[in-house]
C-alpha cells in the first residue's frame, strides 16, 4: 500500500466526442477491474479540423473536470488532442497522462518489415506531424506516408462500416499511400478501428493495421502496474460518462463503439 493510495480511483479518459469509446472498449478488455470516468466533448466535436491553440484550451478544461472526479491517471483517447495538446497537459498537470500517438508509433515501428509505414488520421493530426516524428525518432530508416481521411468520421458515425460509399471514399483516400507499398498502416483516429474490414479490403491483408486504441490500453496497464495503481478491489464497477451536449445521441451511438450500452451519462455545462 502506498502512502497516498489512489489505486481505487478511476481512470480518466477523454475524447472530442464518442470515438474515444474505442479506447474504453480496449481498456475494458485489458483492465476489466478498472473504473472509468469518460469525458466526450460532444458540444465541441470535431477537433480534427481545429487549431492547436483551441485544442489545448479544450483539453485543459476537460482534464480539470476529470480531476474533480479524482482520477488517478488521464488517457487522451483523441488522436488529435494527443498530437496537439499532450505535451502541454503533461507539463501542467501532476498525474500520469498518456496519449495514443506514442503507443501506436511504437507498435508500427516494431512490426514493419520493409520500413514503410502509412498513417491515416484527421487533418489536424496529419498536419501536426507527431506520428511521423515519433516513428522516425524510433528508427530513422523508416519512411512515413500520411493521409488525412476526414470523411471517415461521419461515415462511421452514420454506421456505414460496410457501405459501397465507404469503399469508394477509402479507395480514393488510400490510392496514393497504396502506391508507396507500405506494409503497415496506423489507424490514427478514434473512429478508424470500426473500418478495419474496409481498410483490410482496400489495402490488402498483407498490410498490417495498427490500432492505437489497443496499444494505449496495453500501455495504461503497464503504467498502472509499475506505479502500483491497479485497482485491487474485485467486483463490478460502474463507469461514468460525461458529455458536453445532450446525452441521448451519445447513448444511442455508444452502442456502435462499445458493443454494449452505457448507463450513467451525465451532462457537463461549460460556464
Ligand atoms: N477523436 C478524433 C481523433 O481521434 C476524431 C474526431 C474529431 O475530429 O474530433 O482524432
Amino acid at each position: 500500500m502506498q502512502m497516498n493510495d489512489c489505486s481505487e480511483d478511476p481512470i480518466g479518459v477523454f475524447d472530442s466526442g464518442l470515438g474515444g469509446l474505442t479506447v474504453v472498449k480496449e481498456l475494458n478488455h485489458h483492465l476489466p477491474n478498472e473504473r472509468i470516468v469518460y469525458f466526450g466533448d460532444t458540444a465541441r466535436v470535431p477537433y480534427g479540423t481545429k487549431s492547436g491553440e483551441t485544442i489545448i484550451r479544450y483539453s485543459r478544461e476537460i482534464v480539470r473536470v476529470l480531476l474533480k472526479h479524482k482520477v488517478k491517471m488521464v488517457v487522451v483517447a483523441c488522436n488529435t488532442a494527443s498530437s496537439l495538446a499532450l505535451d502541454v497537459l503533461k507539463k501542467e498537470f501532476d498525474l500520469p497522462i498518456l496519449g495514443v500517438i506514442e503507443p501506436g508509433a511504437r507498435k508500427a515501428a516494431a512490426v514493419t518489415r520493409n520500413n514503410k509505414i502509412g498513417i491515416i488520421a484527421t487533418s489536424s493530426t496529419v498536419k501536426s506531424g507527431k506520428y511521423a516524428r515519433k516513428i522516425v525518432q524510433l528508427n530513422k530508416n523508416i519512411v512515413v506516408f500520411s493521409q488525412p481521411c476526414p470523411l471517415f468520421v461521419p461515415l462511421v458515425e452514420e454506421g456505414w462500416f460496410d457501405h459501397a460509399i465507404t469503399y469508394q471514399v477509402a479507395g480514393h483516400y488510400l490510392r496514393d499511400i497504396k502506391k508507396k507499398k507500405i506494409d503497415t498502416l496506423i489507424l490514427g483516429c478514434t473512429h478508424y478501428p470500426l473500418l478495419k474490414g474496409v481498410l483490410h479490403n482496400v489495402m490488402g491483408t498483407q498490410v498490417q493495421l495498427v490500432d492505437s486504441a489497443q496499444e494505449v490500453a496495453l500501455q495504461v496497464k503497464e503504467v498502472l502496474t509499475k506505479r502500483r495503481l491497479l485497482r485491487t478491489r474485485l467486483g463490478p464497477c460502474q463507469h461514468l460518462y460525461i458529455v458536453s451536449d445532450e446525452p441521448q445521441q451519445f447513448k444511442r451511438l455508444a452502442m456502435r463503439f462499445l458493443g454494449g450500452g452505457v448507463k450513467h451519462v451525465r451532462r457537463h455545462i461549460y460556464v
